[in-house]
């Protein structure tokens, strides 16, 4: 009698045990914004094993590593067919998932992965719906460090079906998917990041670090384009509450480098995702980056900013028809500053003038200019010539 009692407090402990630690687990992850390259963006469905290794080399050898740049993340069209035993298998363009994942860890990077709770990704290859458990198991025996789960056919295919015409039925649903595989990936005990991708749908950051999301896309697809990436940022201000470590607002991958976006939408770009705390996830072609491009991507004190270890996100503090001036709180009292000249029709050779008072600042504050390094001194009402869509991002180290 007594051996049993001991052996189920033997038991009961160590389940506890487990418990806490899958906890300590998942509390660890993405304390900063994740940071990584995603293969969406440039490469959608054409992506290849190939692809996906020449992409770890050369976050390697650019230096974007070092810089910060962790996860090599294969997105949608990965997904071969279930077998007998409903376990799934990759297509032919991914031969071995595991030796894949082995070869990126072997460069000292994370590797991440893609699904959808419905019965199909968005670009219409096999998804979880039914299979979560097993899913999940299959990433964690391949060493999965992180999944992007894309809501895409769980919309029709389950949500409208199971509830049609009820919105507030569909969308507790939807939470329950998530919930579902947030659940099957902590089973398995593999640290694990969970990133939703449910476009924002019925206000996301209330509930999604709830049920596990460490980052959650706010809105619908990033373009090359700086339209939509302005449209974007537009519809961040207000969000900035949400974040915090281990939980994030994903206003999308980054398409820094990609499409036509001049030099200075590509600095612009940036420098709101970091003011914004967003997930920094690159989907460029990195064997063919420009230097220019991998310039941006890799300054380390704008990626800085980004993971800035306070975690709080920047707002949007002021307009003056199309200036926006955005800032950042920073850890040990620091401030990052972003003036955004948003427009098309305002020039360099028109300077805007800052209004510091706005900022809750008094006076000249010493700081330095992220894109040039240099020491710049802010001064109130001081003139600033900014080309169309161009930033000047500055780091106040002791704001007054
Ligand atoms: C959706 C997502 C994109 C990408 C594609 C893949 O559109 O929002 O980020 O993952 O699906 O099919």
């Amino acid at each position: 009698m007594r051996i049993v009692t001991s052996l189920s407090v033997a038991v009961v402990a160590l389940a506890s045990f487990t418990v806490l630690a899958q906890k300590a687990a998942a509390q660890q992850v993405a304390q900063t914004p994740p940071m990584g390259w995603n293969s969406w963006n440039y490469f959608a469905g054409k992506v290849t094993d190939k692809d996906i290794r020449a992409s770890a080399d050369q976050i390697v050898s650019s230096g974007m590593k070092d810089a910060g740049y962790i996860y090599v993340n294969i997105d949608d069209t990965w997904e071969g067919q279930r077998d007998a035993s409903g376990v799934l298998h990759t297509n032919d363009k991914f031969p071995d998932m595991k030796a894949l994942a082995d070869y990126v860890h072997s460069k000292g990077l994370k590797i991440g992965i893609y699904s959808s709770p419905g019965p199909k990704t968005c670009a219409g290859y096999e998804a979880s719906y039914g299979h979560e458990e097993q899913d999940a198991q299959l990433y964690a025996s391949w060493g999965i460090d992180y999944l992007k789960y894309d809501l895409c056919s769980f919309i029709g295919d389950v949500m409208e079906k199971q509830a049609p015409n009820d919105k507030a039925a569909q969308m507790r649903i939807m939470i329950a998917a998530y919930d579902k595989m947030d659940k099957a990936l902590k089973a398995t005990g593999h640290p694990i990041v969970l990133s939703l991708c449910q476009y924002g749908w019925d206000a996301v950051w209330e509930w999604a670090p709830g049920i596990g999301g460490n980052l959650w896309r706010t809105t619908g697809d990033i373009t090359p384009r700086w339209d939509r990436i302005y449209a974007i940022v537009s519809q961040q201000s207000g969000l900035e509450g949400y974040a915090g470590p281990g939980h994030w607002n994903d206003p999308d991958m980054l398409e820094v480098g990609n499409g036509k976006l001049s030099l200075a939408e590509n600095r612009s770009h940036f420098a709101w995702w970091a003011l914004l705390a967003a997930p920094l996830l690159a989907g460029n072609d990195l064997p063919n980056m420009k230097p220019e491009i991998k310039a941006i991507l890799t300054n380390r004190d704008v990626v800085a900013i980004d993971q800035d270890a306070l975690g709080k996100q920047g707002r949007h503090a002021y307009s003056d028809g199309e200036v926006e001036v955005w800032v950042r709180d920073l850890k040990g009292g620091a401030l990052a500053v972003g003036v955004f000249n948003v427009g098309s029709d305002r020039y360099s050779t028109h300077p805007f003038h800052l209004d510091l008072s706005k900022l809750g600042l008094h006076g000249s504050q010493a700081g330095k200019d992220l894109w040039t390094g240099k020491a710049v001194t802010l001064t109130d009402n001081e003139p600033i010539e900014l080309g169309s869509h161009d930033v000047l991002l500055v780091r106040v180290d002791a704001p007054k």
